[in-house]
């Protein structure tokens, strides 16, 4: 089976090292094909290159959040998800350009920031519908994710909003091309839910807890850490003053 991979990625101090880490997680990876969506206008030639660099299999695409879908100067961070067109243009092209009686396959939603082990990879591999497995440091708490016994997913553990039918972030699960494609060919993110409810209300159009297949030893295995780079404001603010001195770090080293 194929596993197609859809990352969105926006462009920020940290983004390179973000996406080179990433990167050189999936290259591990047989038979993955990697679908970036920059969160752009256009597509930029930091991530063109980066792509032609690491000799991974990619779709390069791009969507610009619209304009009120943004997390700006006036509204708080919490007031939008993000990522969302993203994601919805990612699965627009695998649903465009493969074909579920040709590849077998799933999706899985790769954020750039995360901290993947591979052998992750190896348990979406045998996903028929939807898989589902727990993440680091999300749900306010040291795990969150499902609960299995016998093969069965019996409940969730999570400290955050724990009234959401699926209360799972983006990295817990991953859903088969034939879900996609075949089964559920309309479903989509959700660009207006309020942030937070984005992975279950994805979820509820294509699922049931009763029908999600508990990978990572039932359930007992962190393979995925929801890690948040620090921003290294004092570098970003260093730069300010050096631009100000008209001291800037040579801008043909690309950071
Ligand atoms: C959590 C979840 O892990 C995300 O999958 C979910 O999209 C997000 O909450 C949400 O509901 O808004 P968090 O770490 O807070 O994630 O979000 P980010 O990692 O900042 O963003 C998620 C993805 O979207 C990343 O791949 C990021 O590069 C991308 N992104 C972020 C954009 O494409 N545009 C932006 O303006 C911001
Ligand atoms: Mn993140």
């Amino acid at each position: 089976p194929t596993i197609f991979a859809i990352t969105p990625t926006y462009r920020r101090f940290l983004q390179k090292a973000e996406l080179t880490r990433t990167a050189q997680t999936l290259k591990h990876i047989k038979n993955l094909h990697w679908i970036v969506v920059e969160d752009s206008h256009e597509k930029t030639n930091l991530v063109k290159r980066l792509l032609n660099h690491f000799g991974i299999r990619y779709t390069h695409l791009n969507v610009r959040t619209p304009v009120e879908m943004r997390i700006g100067r006036n509204k708080p961070w919490w007031t939008k998800s993000r990522g969302t067109e993203q994601r919805n243009v990612g699965l627009k092209w695998i649903r465009d350009n493969i074909k579920a009686n040709e590849t077998k396959g799933v999706v899985y939603f790769a954020d750039d920031d995360n901290t993947y082990d591979i052998r992750l990879f190896d348990e979406m591999r045998t996903i028929n519908t939807v898989g589902v497995w727990p993440v680091a440091f999300t749900g306010a708490a040291r795990w969150a994710g499902p609960i299995c016994e016998d093969g069965h997913v019996v409940g969730f553990h999570t400290n955050w909003k724990p009234f959401r039918t699926f209360p799972v972030d983006m990295s817990a699960f991953a859903v088969s091309l034939k879900k996609l494609l075949v089964e559920r060919p309309e479903a989509r993110f959700d660009p207006d839910i309020k942030p937070g409810f984005l992975e279950t209300s994805f979820l509820e159009q294509i699922t049931t807890m009763e029908q999600l297949e508990p990978k990572a030893s039932n359930c007992m295995k962190v393979y995925v850490w929801h890690t948040r780079t620090e921003t290294p404001i004092i570098n970003i603010n260093g730069e300010k003053q050096l631009i100000k001195r008209g001291k800037p770090s040579n801008p043909d080293v690309e950071t």
